[in-house]
């Protein structure tokens, strides 16, 4: 199978765990990105079964609705019980590094309010140390040399995400070459930079379920 063969199975089998579970006013968490894609596209064909989605962005949001599945603002909605989101790494603590598509303060957000956040991703995306893939900074635009100088201190080489306007009209900062030793104690460092919106670790709110997209089938980590 090809890796898009792998975020597709991934993906199904996510829509298969929470598919008996589905009541006619759950309301399901969907995250951004090809894999999450995957997921919209397989949870159409049971959009009479559940109420509706939260979107972690415009474009989740657009392609959700394009399928008539009705699209909530989290601030009407008290309960979530499953998100379903790619990521970019994961390692085996299930501590993830998300934002390539520059959506995750929203993934975040859903995330935190989610009883359950399920990560489908295929396997390259597992890996043993974090960091290869650049750890993706959320900042408010005014902030965006202070907030570079602050990440060159905690030892990253921050790149300006040259075009790229998040959902919430804030600017990326990819952060190579980062030594992440305790993913939870450097994404807290990294979100107390003032002009910091959030970063890409997801540690303090690690996925609870991984499943992975493998030659072998799809593995499930917990
Ligand atoms: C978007 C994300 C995505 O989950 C991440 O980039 C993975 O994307 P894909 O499923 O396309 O490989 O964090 O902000």
């Amino acid at each position: 199978m090809n890796q898009d063969e792998l975020k597709q199975a991934v993906a199904q089998t996510a829509l298969e765990q929470i598919v008996d579970q589905l009541e006619e006013d759950s309301i399901v968490g969907v995250g951004t990105g090809s894999t999450a894609n995957y997921f919209i596209d397989a949870l159409a064909a049971y959009k009479d079964r559940f109420d509706g989605a939260v979107a972690s962005s415009q474009a989740s949001a657009e392609r959700l609705k394009g399928h008539g599945i009705p699209v909530y603002d989290l601030n009407v909605v008290s309960e979530i019980k499953w998100y379903i989101d790619g990521a970019d790494e994961a390692n085996e603590h299930l501590h993830l590094i998300k934002g390539g598509g520059a959506a995750l303060t929203r993934e975040k957000i859903v995330a935190a309010v989610a009883e359950q956040f399920i990560c489908i991703a295929d396997e390259s995306k597992l890996v043993g140390k974090l960091g290869a893939f650049p750890l993706p900074v959320e900042v408010i635009p005014m902030a965006r040399s202070y907030v570079a100088r602050e990440l060159v201190k905690l030892g990253g080489d921050p790149v300006y995400r040259d075009g790229t306007v998040t959902d919430n009209g804030n600017i990326i900062l990819d952060v190579w070459n980062l030594d992440i030793g305790s993913a939870v104690q450097l994404e807290e460092a990294i979100n107390q930079i003032v002009g910091v919106v959030t970063n890409g670790l997801f540690a303090r709110r690690p996925a609870d379920i991984l499943l992975l997209g493998t030659q072998e089938g799809v593995k499930t980590l917990k």
